[in-house]
């Protein structure tokens, strides 16, 4: 697998792909790979003749600092795990080749993003999109991959596609979980013994909530749902909601669209977990 550093090397790589007629599938990361990322590499690998990666953890999407410091870094297991999947480049740039200078592009989303993590985490989309246009334009895929875990943010990046009118399939991919359900996430490093011990109830009680669809409206299926969080006194629930998977926004009754979704932000410890789950 190459290892590129510099925006002109990955460039040339794809180029020299692309001359050749080969389709190239694009996964992008922050790094500290799990096999949730690992599961993206493995569906780009089935849809296209090439496969890249890009590890970097983008400042300009953090919007709480500390979260950034203590952000996991681990390049050298990455590029390993990246390698044994069979990635055939990556790109991890430094933050300086990627932003020589301040980056002032504002988008709009709408109503995407003032819900949810756009409502609670000020301008982490606008990094996410300064970012992944940054990528797209840089690598220039033919698809890229985005897992469900982050919903909200494959919304917004489908959005900028089609407003940008960008040349690229974007693929949406299932949640990978952990086998007590727990959603796979870099940041579940940092949950210490206790805490990774009541994780699971995060997914569980997105499910016991949803299981209930047939004899609650949304309002109440939302209500027993916090209900049911603030009964685990070391979940801080940021949020719960119960929108229309297409536009993200809330329903008041189950036949206002084809598929529901219930979304959770909570803090556990020093960590802020989001998960969501299908509602049938
Ligand atoms: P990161 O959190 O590293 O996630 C990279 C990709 O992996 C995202 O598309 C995310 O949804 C997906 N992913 C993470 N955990 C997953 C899981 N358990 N199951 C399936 N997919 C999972 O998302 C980002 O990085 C950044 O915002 C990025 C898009 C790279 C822009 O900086």
């Amino acid at each position: 697998m190459k290892v590129f550093n510099f925006i002109v090397d990955i460039q040339r790589f794809v180029e020299e792909k692309h001359n050749l007629g080969l389709k190239v599938g694009f996964v992008p990361t922050m790094g500290a790979l799990h096999d949730g990322h690992l599961s993206l590499i493995n569906r780009a690998k089935k849809d296209n003749d090439i496969v890249v990666s890009s590890v970097f953890v983008n400042p300009i999407q953090f919007n709480n600092p500390t979260d950034l410091e203590k952000y996991p870094r681990t390049p050298e297991r990455d590029i390993e795990k990246l390698e044994q999947a069979g990635c055939d480049a990556v790109f991890m740039p430094s933050v300086d080749e990627m932003y020589p200078e301040k980056v002032e592009d504002h988008y709009d989303f709408g109503d995407l993003e003032r819900v949810m993590e756009g409502a609670c985490r000020p301008g982490h989309f606008n990094g996410v999109a300064i970012v992944v246009r940054k990528l797209f334009e840089i690598v220039n895929p033919d698809r890229a991959y985005f897992g469900e875990k982050d919903f909200q943010q494959l919304a917004i990046i489908k959005k900028m596609v089609l407003n940008l009118n960008m040349n690229l399939e974007i693929v949406p991919c299932p949640i990978i979980r952990e086998n007590d359900g727990l959603a796979m996430s870099s940041r579940n490093v940092r949950l210490n013994e206790t805490e990774r011990a009541i994780a699971p109830q995060i997914y569980a009680t997105l499910n016991d909530a949803a299981s209930h669809k047939k004899e609650m409206t949304p309002a109440e299926l939302r209500q027993y749902a916090l209900d049911k969080f603030a009964t685990i006194k070391e979940f801080d629930v940021e949020y719960v909601e119960i929108t229309d998977e297409i536009n993200l926004k809330s329903i008041e009754n189950w036949n206002e669209c084809e598929h529901a979704r219930i979304f959770v932000a909570l803090q556990l410890g020093p960590v802020r977990l989001i998960d969501n789950v299908r509602i049938y």
